[in-house]
């Protein structure tokens, strides 16, 4: 499983480049709490600041939350619902602030990482599923692959041909 997250992670790199985002530009978002993250971010690229926010800041909070709970019950969807919604909102919230695309490549790969941390022996498949991002590109990798396939194929057939 880790193997082909770390395969997806590759891919979605792809579909969410984070340079094109607007790291480095200055603006800020326009909520409240954004003036904080804004001011903390003066000295660094949104992007790269947006990165240390979401592990120091969201994450640091989600495993604080899941460290205080029983272990036997983390595959509980309706122990671990308030602080996973509150780590999502938590990415989200800083990226609307920093003005960057969210979902992003960064974001996804820390929610790949939670579920391999947190979620990856549940039995039932409602926190073994990942974000529908994932499952996006999921679905997409096949399709992307498909002219390749064909490529491959057809490279093959003439290799064939030039050697009988
Ligand atoms: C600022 O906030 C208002 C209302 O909350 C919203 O309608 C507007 O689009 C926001 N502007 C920017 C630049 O985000
Ligand atoms: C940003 O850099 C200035 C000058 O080097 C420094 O005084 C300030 O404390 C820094 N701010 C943050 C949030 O790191
Ligand atoms: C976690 O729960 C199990 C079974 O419910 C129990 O045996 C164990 O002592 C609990 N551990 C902690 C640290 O509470
Ligand atoms: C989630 O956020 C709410 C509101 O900030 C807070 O009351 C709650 O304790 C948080 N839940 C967890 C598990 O951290």
């Amino acid at each position: 499983m880790r193997v082909s997250f770390s395969f997806f992670g590759v891919f979605l790199s792809f579909l969410y480049d984070p340079g094109h985002g607007n790291g480095g530009t200055f603006g800020c978002g326009n909520k409240s709490v954004c003036d904080l993250y804004c001011s903390f971010c003066v000295n660094s690229s949104f992007r790269t600041c947006y990165e240390v926010l979401v592990v120091h800041l969201c994450r640091y909070h989600f495993n604080v939350a899941m460290a205080s709970m029983n272990s036997t019950v983390w595959c509980s969807l309706e122990r671990v619902k308030s602080a996973y919604n509150n780590f999502t909102v938590c990415t989200e919230t800083v990226a609307d602030c920093l003005l960057l695309p969210w979902p992003n490549h960064f974001v996804e790969s820390i929610f790949v990482d939670i579920h391999t941390t947190y979620f990856q022996e549940c039995p039932t498949e409602a926190l073994r599923d990942p974000p529908p991002s994932i499952v996006l590109a999921l679905v997409m990798t096949p399709i992307c692959l498909i002219p390749a396939m064909v490529v491959l194929v057809v490279l093959k057939t003439k290799n064939g041909d030039r050697r009988s």
